[in-house]
């Protein structure tokens, strides 16, 4: 969602800010701005704005030539969530002295505009973000930082700001309240961004502007005051991975080069917390303790990451014997959910700024229970906020779509289960070894189904003509058909569904008529024997069925018009497998529909409203 990027120093802003905004895509936006300023003395703060892409807003302020080069600048891309996607409504925002962007929701806007029509001022757009302008420009008396201040105490809702006032233009101010802004200083002059792959050009440092606080950058420096206006000293974290990583490096789209990086993702993920063969969380500071004396695990996540969760529910109740509910984050907070001090919520999240996440975990947290955040970008608001956080090590995630990002959360949850039952006393160290080592060595197996790239593209040909599409499995296979289904829908606009495949007969089979494909994953021993006689009777309705089962299973070749085969390997371990399998039949489907297939349209790659 909405991506800020400020830069003061230098170099030209102009430039430093679009190439950030370029950068920021990813989130998803449909609309983009600018504020830069200059040394002109009659004209020192100049915005354009546009709808649409960066490119359009680059190409506008092509026009606007400028002889002096500009030293600061706030750029903005926008996912309208008040007010339309117009020029008017896109960020930055104006009033009198104030000039900002940013990301997030006022919630209070509403009074706070009566209030100020009361006093005869009106706003242009119609968004929360120029309340919020109007807010701070009436505390402004030539202080800032007072002005931050008051402002933040009242303004309900969630907000990154990035701010300049056009009496200062050698400053711009930053301040957050849940929602993400990270700063960082270096040879070039300072930044503050939405995150660090609008900043990784220029350096792999920087640090969380704390909640309330607000950092006032100049080229020389970021000085960053608490909420008593004393001076903080933030934690610099630095990133491991670097720009190529966030490029596309000679693939066609990023979603494409994420599938070809899981397996590396999977043993970056799993290796570190693997000691003496075993599962071990010491070095992420997560106690043994956290896993003993809990009588219910809750996950919580949205979307992609909510799927891994289910999977995880599998893995941890099969081998734990513990119980474990999936909880969607938006429905968690609003269920009065039964959690308490026995309780471990386990939030699961790519970004780590998922609004839904980022609340049930705040929640959870006031309830009493536990909290361990799984969560890819470091430092992010969940793992702040959470008690314990495991990292996963995928890299950057570009794509809207998550690929590498499932997998790897999938192998934490894995882990996490495999040492839940450890602690537990229900799985001796020798087994705990073999499930680790297994677990390891199925990174092969996925490279095998990496490379079945030619025969899964071929299968498209039909799914990218079908209106509707089913995904059936049963077991660990009905979590994987969950994420089949969310993964072509949303990148190539197909609707479909997932059912559990024996829950199909109980209403939705009504459905099944000619040449609807069906995607059937028949992996797991226990119940294959059940999913094949859902495809007979799918198959004798006329459907189209792609099957996937293991290698060595003999399958009547009736029965399907396309029998994808798995490597050789134990079932539990099939899901890495078939993640790639379903990434690849949305991928080829939404390439062969000609569609963005890394930007799809209305969504966000971190979604970071409510
Ligand atoms: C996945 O392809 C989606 N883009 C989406 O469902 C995503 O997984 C969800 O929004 C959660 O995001 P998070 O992992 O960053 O919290």
């Amino acid at each position: 969602m909405c991506g800020i990027i400020g830069y003061i120093g230098s170099d030209d802003a102009r430039k430093i800010v679009t190439d950030g905004l370029l950068a920021l895509e990813y989130r998803g936006y449909d609309s983009a701005g600018i504020t830069y300023c200059t040394n002109d003395p009659s004209h020192p703060v100049k915005t354009v704005k546009t709808t649409g892409k960066v490119m359009n807003l680059i190409e506008k302020l092509n026009d606007h030539h400028e002889d002096l080069v500009p030293f600061s600048g706030i750029g903005h891309t926008r996912w309208a969530t008040h007010g339309g996607v117009t020029e008017t409504n896109s960020h930055p925002h104006s009033f009198g002295n104030v000039t900002l962007i940013h990301n997030g929701i006022i919630e209070n806007y509403r009074e706070l505009s009566d209030k100020f029509a009361g006093e005869g001022k009106f706003p242009v757009s119609q968004t929360d973000t120029e309340i919020a302008a109007m807010t701070i420009d009436s505390f402004y008396n030539g202080d800032a930082y007072e002005a931050i201040q008051k402002a933040s105490e009242v303004l309900d809702g969630s907000y990154a700001f990035c701010i300049i006032f056009s009496d200062r233009p050698d400053k711009i101010y930053a301040t957050r309240k849940n929602s993400p802004l990270i700063a960082a200083h270096c040879s070039k002059g300072s930044f503050v961004a939405s995150d660090i792959v609008a900043i990784i050009d220029y350096t792999k440092d920087y640090f969380i502007l704390p909640e309330n606080y607000i950092a006032e950058l100049t080229a020389d420096n970021i000085t960053v005051y608490d909420t008593s206006g004393n001076i903080f000293n933030p934690k610099t974290i630095h990133v491991d991975w670097d720009i190529a990583a966030a490029k596309k490096g000679g693939y066609e789209h990023f979603m494409l080069k994420e599938i070809h990086e899981q397996p590396d993702a999977v043993i970056n993920t799993v290796s570190p917390r693997i000691v003496d063969g075993l599962p071990d969380f010491s070095s992420d500071n997560v106690p043994d303790e956290l896993f003993r004396d809990i009588n219910r695990i809750v996950i919580t996540a949205c979307g992609t990451a909510m799927h891994a969760g289910m999977l995880g529910k599998y893995m941890i109740e099969k081998y734990a014997r513990i119980p474990v509910s999936v909880d969607i984050a938006s429905e968690f907070r609003y269920s009065d959910p039964i959690v308490d001090k026995h309780t471990l919520v386990i939030a699961i999240s790519q970004s780590g700024e998922t609004a839904d996440t980022l609340a049930a975990v705040k929640l959870a947290k006031t309830l009493g229970a536990k909290t361990l955040a799984v969560v890819n970008v470091k430092g992010s608001i969940i793992a702040l906020e959470s008690d314990h956080v495991l990292y996963t090590h995928a890299g950057p995630e570009i794509s809207v779509a998550s690929t590498k990002a499932y997998t790897v959360q999938l192998s934490l949850m894995y882990l996490i289960a495999y040492k839940t039952a450890m602690v537990n006393n229900l799985m001796s160290d020798e087994e705990a070894a073999a499930k680790t080592k297994s677990l390891t060595d199925s990174v092969r197996n996925m490279k095998k189904v990496i490379d079945m790239d030619e025969e899964l593209s071929y299968i498209t040909q039909k799914l990218k003509k079908a209106d509707n599409i089913f995904y059936l499995g049963r077991g660990l296979d009905y979590a994987i058909a969950c994420e089949g289904s969310l993964k072509l829908k949303e990148i190539s606009y197909i609707h479909s569904e997932a059912y559990a495949a024996g829950e199909l007969k109980h209403g939705t089979i009504s459905l099944i008529t000619d040449n609807i494909p069906v995607i059937a994953f028949a992996t797991q021993d226990n119940v294959y024997s059940k999913v094949i006689s859902n495809v007979v009777e799918v198959r004798s309705r006329g459907a189209y069925v792609i099957l996937i089962t293991k290698s060595g299973e003999h399958v009547d070749t009736t029965l399907c018009d396309h029998h994808i085969t798995l490597p050789q390997m134990d079932e539990e371990f099939t899901p890495f497998c078939t993640a790639v399998i379903l990434q690849y039949l949305a991928y080829f489907t939404a390439v062969r529909r000609d569609l963005n297939v890394d930007q799809p349209r209305n969504l966000a790659k971190s979604v970071t409203v409510e």
